[in-house]
């Protein structure tokens, strides 16, 4: 193997996958194995998080040997192990920071702290080298948000959700019309044959930052399905996916385009799993095809967590010297602003 060349280990357990790749020099996969749990919560309508620690500790030693066998390497071929240290479900984090510290001591490799979003922002540098300022918009289970870029490895939180996430709206709306965890994929496909005919709300759109607010509108999609219910009408699942995303997208690529604007921006990435949404992809193409600014969006397996985004991430942040100590804890709640404050050690 050539001297120079970088391998990063990457481990995310921050939700309900269990996820593990190698990546080398920051942006080429080797490796990436995504365990995932779904199967396991379904029945219960969203992720449990007893369940997904049981599942991440079942799990996580096969997947690092399934890695390793796909990389065709030993633990001597890397150099720097990058672990998810939050924010996510407590429990989950922990057996995945565990695992990364157990590693880092048993082998003697640095250890790199990764921010959860930071590595789905980095997903998309599998792609391409970035281009500052650089926007991302987040759209995922538990975030959205618009964060600027000036710099690798530093990020402004620009706007972000009052309440509820994109990705959460769309479990709960799909969970009112019967549909199973997680629902985000099955309205983006009823929503291809549907049509906006319900006209839901779009809040915020005329407010001057770039704040989201999601809960209005899932509170009038549910009253919407109720009344209809009441009055004898039939409800069409099709049209009120239709609408509902509609409404999503139009708040989304609005307020994303103003921040482009705004911040004159070179690239937009999308990241986190709702940029996996054909509704939302095709309009922040119509929308920016004209314009002097790099849409990028990655493939599918890159938008969902996964550990590859983790090691792209984590390649940067080992490069600028970052190095977490053997206190590394679990952090559910960590914000990115603060993660990109850390200081060098
Ligand atoms: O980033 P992610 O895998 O996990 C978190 O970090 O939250 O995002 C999962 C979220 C779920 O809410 C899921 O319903 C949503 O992404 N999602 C989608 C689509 N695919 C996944 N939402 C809308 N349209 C999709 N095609
Ligand atoms: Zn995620």
């Amino acid at each position: 193997m050539e001297k120079n060349n970088q391998m990063i280990l990457a481990i995310e357990t921050s939700c309900d996958e269990t996820a593990m790749a190698i990546i080398k020099n920051g942006q080429e996969v080797v490796a990436n194995v995504v365990a995932s749990q779904i199967e396991s919560h379904k029945r219960f309508g969203g992720v449990v998080p007893e369940i997904a620690s049981r599942h991440h500790i079942e799990q996580i030693t096969v997947v690092l040997e399934e890695t390793l066998k796909k990389a065709n390497m030993t633990m001597d071929d890397i150099d720097a192990i990058g672990v998810t240290e939050g924010p996510g479900l407590v429990g989950a984090l922990l057996i995945g920071v565990t695992a990364a510290k157990s590693l880092a001591f048993a082998y003697q490799k640095p250890l790199i702290g990764v921010h959860h979003i930071a590595g789905h922002i980095y997903a998309n540098r599998l792609l391409k080298e970035f281009q500052f300022p650089l926007l991302s918009l987040v759209v995922s289970g538990g975030h959205t948000e618009l964060i600027l870029m000036r710099e690798h490895g530093k990020f402004e939180v620009i706007g972000e959700t009052r309440d509820d996430a994109a990705g959460e709206a769309y479990d709960k709306v799909a969970k009112s019309i019967g549909l199973t965890y997680p629902g985000g994929p099955q309205i983006d496909k009823l929503a291809q044959v549907g049509e906006d005919t319900y006209h839901f709300p779009r809040a915020l759109m005329d407010d001057e930052s770039y704040d989201f607010s999601f809960s209005g509108l899932k509170t009038a999609v549910i009253n919407t399905i109720h009344n209809t219910k009441q009055k004898g009408e039939e409800v069409s699942n099709e049209n009120i996916a239709a609408s509902f995303q509609a409404s999503v997208v139009d708040v989304l690529v609005s307020k994303t385009y103003r921040a482009v604007k705004e911040h004159d921006v070179k690239q937009l990435i999308v990241a986190g799993g709702v940029a996996a949404n054909q509704g939302l992809r095709a309009k922040l193409e119509d929308t920016f095809k004209q314009e002097d600014v790099e849409v990028m969006i990655p493939p599918i397996q890159y938008c969902t967590d996964n550990a590859a985004m983790i090691g792209a991430a984590a390649s940067i942040a080992f490069e600028q010297g970052h190095r977490a100590s053997f206190d590394l804890n679990a952090n559910p709640s960590l914000s990115l602003e603060r993660y990109a404050k850390r200081s060098v050690k």
